[in-house]
């Protein structure tokens, strides 16, 4: 795992993009796991400068959403799919047979799950998964108590996070209480995982995922486990690390370790 602070939400961006973008040069065909919500809102917007720029081509790229609210179509303006049109796909030239996500309005939930896990291996798995935090320690929706071996499948949302949901929805008994999401042992299975967090309200997440015990009860622990977990994340959701300034030295020092080791 490796912590990497900076000073403010636009530098965590273009931090993640820098890796995706480094990345992508090497494997045109990259195979992205992609979240919603608040945290890669910067992440979408830098990725589409740098294809209107002509730096990145989108046109091989495949694409895996972590989750969907069960129950809400793709044209549904609070559900993920709408929410990936609008702030990503419209915008690139990614193709639309390597965009996948899963379905809230799926009538067999057991075999869309089993089918969507499939297209991952048969994509070759994911390269590059990037993850925002909730307060209370979930990827994806696996909620705290979620098994650290789940795989695709249904999850009930907390009460905290319907709480945390309820302000997008116009009507309250909208809000979904189901949905669908990658299991933490599918998320662990990509190549690499990048955690983005910003702000106060990510503080204790933050901290019980990189300094606590690795448990099913705060499932963002779970990436103590991963060899290539990038956590990265600005000052202020750094702020209850204990070690915090040896985060920041390594990372600063970085070049420095190679040259040391040559
Ligand atoms: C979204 C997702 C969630 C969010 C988390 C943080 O696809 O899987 O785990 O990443 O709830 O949301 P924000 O970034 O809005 O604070």
């Amino acid at each position: 795992m490796e912590v990497i602070i900076k000073e403010n939400y636009d530098q965590i961006c273009d931090e993640a993009v820098g890796l995706i973008y480094k990345n992508w040069q090497e494997k045109k065909d990259l195979v992205l796991g992609l979240a919603t919500g608040r945290s890669p809102l910067g992440v979408y917007e830098r990725l589409i400068a740098l294809y209107k720029k002509g730096k990145m081509d989108f046109s091989r790229v495949r694409t895996f959403n972590l989750d969907e609210y069960i129950g809400l179509s793709k044209d549904h303006p609070q559900s993920f799919a709408y929410y990936m049109e609008k702030n990503f796909f419209r915008s690139v030239n990614i193709r639309r047979v390597n965009i996948h996500q899963l379905s809230g309005t799926t009538k067999d939930i057991e075999s869309h799950c089993r089918e969507y896990e499939e297209k991952i291996s048969n994509a070759g798995g994911i390269d590059i998964q990037i993850l925002g935090i909730g307060r209370n320690g979930h990827i994806g929706f696996n909620e705290p108590s979620s098994s650290l071996a789940s795989r695709t499948r249904v999850k009930t949302l907390t009460q905290s996070t319907i709480d945390a949901n309820t302000p997008s929805f116009k009507n309250k008994t909208e809000v979904p209480r189901y949905c669908l999401t990658m299991g933490i042992e599918t998320i662990l299975d990509a190549r690499m995982i990048i955690l983005l967090a910003s702000g106060k309200e990510k503080i204790e997440a933050i901290a019980k995922t990189v300094e606590g015990p690795l448990t099913a009860s705060v499932p963002g622990s779970a990436l103590q486990l991963h060899r290539r977990a990038k956590i990265i994340i600005d000052h202020e959701a750094a702020r209850l690390l204990q070690r915090k300034d040896y985060y920041i030295w390594v990372y600063e020092n970085r070049d420095k370790v190679n040259d040391f080791l040559k």
